[in-house]
């Protein structure tokens, strides 16, 4: 990844963070984009503490076009180019379906959702029409392709951002050589996802013993294979979704 350049939405804090530090470390100019400036300066003074790799901040809602639009002008004006894209920018909360709100339904499909669909049309529209061949990065969820109950409006876009994985990773494969892979993270220790999905004691207990590794995963861990999926050594894998959950997903009938 030396020298390559890499925009990681949601990048200011947990996975898009270590996934940031990752590749940083591996010599990439790195771009992390969120809506909140002050994170965004915060991560990135952390991580060009402790790393040799570019940092550039970008504050943007990947919700809206033009912000979108922006962040891929600005990733160029600064580095020259875009060679992966990282959709981790996401957002969630648990509801019950019949308690959660118009707009919870529609915050979450907008960020998830819409907002993977917008950066990925942007940043694929710049490599189709610069004859480059970029990868695209999602992450997704093992309730993408199971039930994620409790959790509706993040389960029903990540399935959409899972079929969009697929389907670009032909479509732009086919004609372009742009290779679309995703991760599906279990849960992840120091991510927005364990704090919130994970609050209580009870919760906590419960998801580790639904483990069969009876461990939380570590954001160096999904940093790691980010690492690999997005390099030339991944160059024959597409349309791929990789499940890392210590086997949490097929663990069905605990004995
Ligand atoms: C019920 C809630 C709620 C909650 C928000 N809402 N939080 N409803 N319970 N805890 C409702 C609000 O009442 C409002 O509806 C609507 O959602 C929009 O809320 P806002 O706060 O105005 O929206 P916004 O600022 O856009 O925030 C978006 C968000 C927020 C998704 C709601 O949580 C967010 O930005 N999160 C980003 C970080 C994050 O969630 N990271 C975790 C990702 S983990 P009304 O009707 O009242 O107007 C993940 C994968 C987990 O995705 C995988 C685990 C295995």
């Amino acid at each position: 990844m030396n020298n390559k350049t890499v925009i990681v939405t949601g990048g200011s804090s947990g996975m898009g963070k270590y996934m940031a530090e990752k590749f940083a470390a591996e010599g990439a100019n790195v771009v992390i984009t969120g809506r909140n400036e002050d994170k965004l300066t915060a991560a990135k003074n952390e991580l060009t503490a402790i790393s040799t790799g570019n940092v550039f901040i970008i504050p943007m809602d990947v919700r809206k076009p033009e912000d979108v639009q922006r962040m891929v002008e600005k990733t160029i004006e600064k580095y020259g180019t875009i060679d992966h894209l990282v959709n981790n920018a996401a957002g969630n909360f648990i509801s019950a379906a019949e308690d959660l709100s118009i707009n919870g339904w529609n915050s979450v499909i907008d960020i998830v959702l819409n907002g993977t669909f917008y950066c990925s049309r942007e940043v694929g529209k710049y490599w189709i029409n610069n004859g480059k061949k970029g990868t695209i990065l999602n992450m997704v969820a093992t309730y993408s392709w199971n039930a994620g109950a409790g959790v509706i409006h993040s389960s029903a876009a990540k399935a959409g951002v899972l079929n969009m994985t697929r389907t670009l990773a032909v479509e732009w494969g086919i004609k372009y050589g742009i290779r679309v892979n995703a991760i599906a993270p279990g849960p992840i220790e120091r991510t927005g996802g364990a704090d919130k999905l994970f609050e209580s004691e009870r919760a906590a207990k419960r998801t580790i013993n639904s483990v069969p590794l009876g461990r939380l995963g570590k954001p160096e861990e999904i940093a790691e294979l980010a690492h690999f999926l997005l390099s030339d050594k991944a160059g024959y894998i597409n349309g791929e979704v990789v499940t890392m959950d210590g086997g949490q997903w097929l663990n069905k009938f605990p004995f």
